[in-house]
């Protein structure tokens, strides 16, 4: 059923199922201490790292970084939608989930269901004229002639789109509109359509869930344009994120290491043929920010293939450039160039797996290539050259994540460029120590306010007790207005847990800043925490006297204020020295 799911049945869900019987049965976990732990299963890892928090309803990997929810939990290792996670969740507990039908109803879900059933009809299409069609021969023909399998492309669903210009819409008793939003029509001028993939050779392409999302289409001939004819955007269909094997890679393999990503389907088939399963290819577009993402979710190292060439440097580069800013502790890329002339293909079929393996694992880390490349382009020997190679690679260092990984690499170029690592602070990521802080916190190295919703996080309970709410009000400071809306929302709903209240904010810049600081573990024991919460709000609460004091200073300048504000004034700065002594 269609509808919205309102927000105040996600509390209640998250009450009462518990995160760790949700992780328990799927991933078993250990008692460690209070939390429990396993070997992350969205990572390769020898050591346990994932730990599940019963008391926060949070899950989190040191490792690799992923954390959430219960519901967070199941959209990632089920590769569940939001909606699915919440039945899920809601079904194990015997709940039916409530539907609000109203004009706020986001009913893209059931239309993309639709999409999928469409594009996974014409999967089984395609597939049955590769062995049915009258002209079926002629593809066959060709997938022998390129040397595959009839297991091959029956592992990868490979079909034929046989010649004619309305087979589709014949074939699958499927209204023309409803192929035409999966992208398997083009519309003419004239409002009529035909199909889009005619005598190709079909590749399914499905998301890492499995779903048909679109297709890749290869001629037969050599000369015909294009050569390869990809899906058009669709809701479903996105190249500038999807990957070409992935869900082939995970089934063929139960614990990926790494992922190998070339330019072309031909390479993803032809290389599982000869046994190297972990590999994916991007769409005919260059690799973006959006396919890393998604693949270090599944494996911690990368390694890009690209023809020597050139035009396979420039891509390389670009790669590059794009991955800077995924490239937290932990993740590896490297980078594989090809003998000229060669593609993955081509090679696996001259050297065979254990060759082609070979070249893979020497295939360049990341800083190697990194430096190798904007050292060829600069006279290392010059003192101009090594200051154009510091220009050069400074921007670049930047997009880097702050952290071990950056301040190695600006230590490299300090090495390369025989500076002193001090002219580079500036990235190595390592913040300046600061000087001439007025008061020091009462917890070094974090505000007040973060502190606040660190411990409110361990404990959402403590804003029951809350005295210094009004300190809060015109307080400008970064994370104030989360911190009140979170009072807020503790204080109508005290039993939400941290995995909920994350709930709240799903989707935000505010959802990913909560779960970023729920997963700094709060050192200070139990019996401590009210007291420690007590401290840091009567700090706000102070910082709240300054600011309005530093206001009232400010005003008096211009000689402009009451007589009511005044007498704060004086009796403000009187309590200050008395207790700042
Ligand atoms: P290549 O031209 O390198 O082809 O395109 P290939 O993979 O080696 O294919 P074969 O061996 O000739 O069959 C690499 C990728 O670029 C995209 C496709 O995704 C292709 O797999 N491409 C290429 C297109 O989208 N359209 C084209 O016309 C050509
Ligand atoms: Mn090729």
């Amino acid at each position: 059923m269609a509808g919205y799911i309102p927000p105040h049945f996600i509390d209640e869900l998250l009450t009462r199922v518990d995160i760790v019987d949700v992780i328990d049965g799927r991933v078993a976990l250990r008692k460690a201490g209070r939390e429990y732990t396993a070997c992350c299963p969205f990572h390769n890892e020898k050591t346990p790292s994932f730990t599940v928090s019963r008391e926060k309803q949070f899950y989190h990997c040191f490792g690799c970084g992923v954390h959430g929810s219960a519901i967070g939990f199941l959209m990632e290792y089920e590769h569940m939608d939001f909606v699915e996670a919440v039945e899920e969740l809601a079904g194990a507990i015997g709940l039916e989930v409530p539907r609000e039908t109203g004009s706020a109803a986001p009913s893209a879900d059931r239309g993309n269901q639709d999409l999928y059933e469409v594009l996974e009809k014409a999967v089984d299409y395609y597939r049955h004229q590769l062995r049915q069609h009258p002209q079926a021969g002629q593809a066959q023909d060709y997938l022998k002639g390129r040397g595959l399998s009839g297991e091959i492309a029956a592992d990868f669903e490979l079909g034929f789109a046989p010649p004619g210009w309305d087979n589709l819409t014949s074939a699958l008793g499927v209204k023309a509109e409803r192929l035409l939003a999966a992208g398997m029509l083009i519309r003419k001028d004239n409002g009529d359509h035909h199909d889009r993939f005619r005598e190709r050779i079909m590749f399914p392409i499905r998301d890492r869930r499995g779903r048909v999302i679109g297709f890749g289409g290869r001629v037969m001939a050599g000369d015909v344009k294009p050569k390869y004819l990809n899906s058009p955007e669709t809701p479903v269909f996105h190249k500038s994120s999807e990957l070409y094997g992935l869900y082939q890679a995970r089934k063929a393999v139960r614990k990926l290491e790494r992922l190998l990503v070339v330019e072309g389907y031909m390479d993803v088939v032809s290389l599982a043929q000869f046994g190297v399963r972990n590999v994916v290819a991007t769409l005919g577009t260059a690799t973006t920010a959006e396919h890393l993402q998604r693949l270090f979710r599944v494996v911690p190292q990368v390694v890009f293939c690209f023809d020597g060439d050139r035009a396979g440097r420039e891509a390389a580069w670009r790669a590059l450039e794009n991955a800077l800013p995924v490239l937290s502790e932990g993740r590896r890329i490297r980078f594989m160039f090809l003998p000229d002339g060669e593609d993955p293909d081509s090679l696996v079929r001259k050297e065979g797996q254990a060759g082609f393996e070979q070249r893979l694992e020497n295939a360049s880390p990341f800083s190697h290539y990194f430096f190798e490349a904007l050292s060829s382009r600069v006279d290392l020997g010059s003192i101009d050259g090594r200051a154009q190679l510091v220009e050069q690679a400074r921007p670049l260092l930047k997009k880097l994540p702050q952290g071990v990984f950056r301040h190695m690499m600006a230590t490299q170029l300090a090495e390369i460029a025989r500076l002193d690592a001090a002219a580079l602070a500036d990235l190595t990521g390592v913040p300046r120590p600061r000087t001439g802080s007025v008061r020091p916190a009462p917890v070094a190295g974090t505000s007040p306010v973060r502190r606040a919703i660190r411990l409110l996080l361990q404990r959402p309970q403590l804003a029951e007790g809350l005295t210094e709410l009004d300190a809060l009000r015109g307080l400008e400071l970064p994370g104030v207005p989360l911190l009140q809306a979170m009072i807020d929302l503790l204080r109508a709903h005290p039993h939400l847990s941290c995995g909920a209240i994350l709930e709240h904010w799903r989707g935000q810049d505010e959802g990913r800043h909560l779960a970023h600081l729920a997963r700094l573990p709060v050192d200070v024991p139990d019996e401590g925490l009210a007291v420690e919460f007590s401290d840091v709000m009567s700090h706000i609460a102070s910082l709240h006297d300054e600011q309005a004091v530093d206001r009232l200073l400010a005003k008096s300048r211009l000689g402009d204020l009451s007589d009511e504000e005044k007498h704060q004034l004086k009796q403000s700065l009187a309590a200050k020295s008395g207790s700042g002594a």
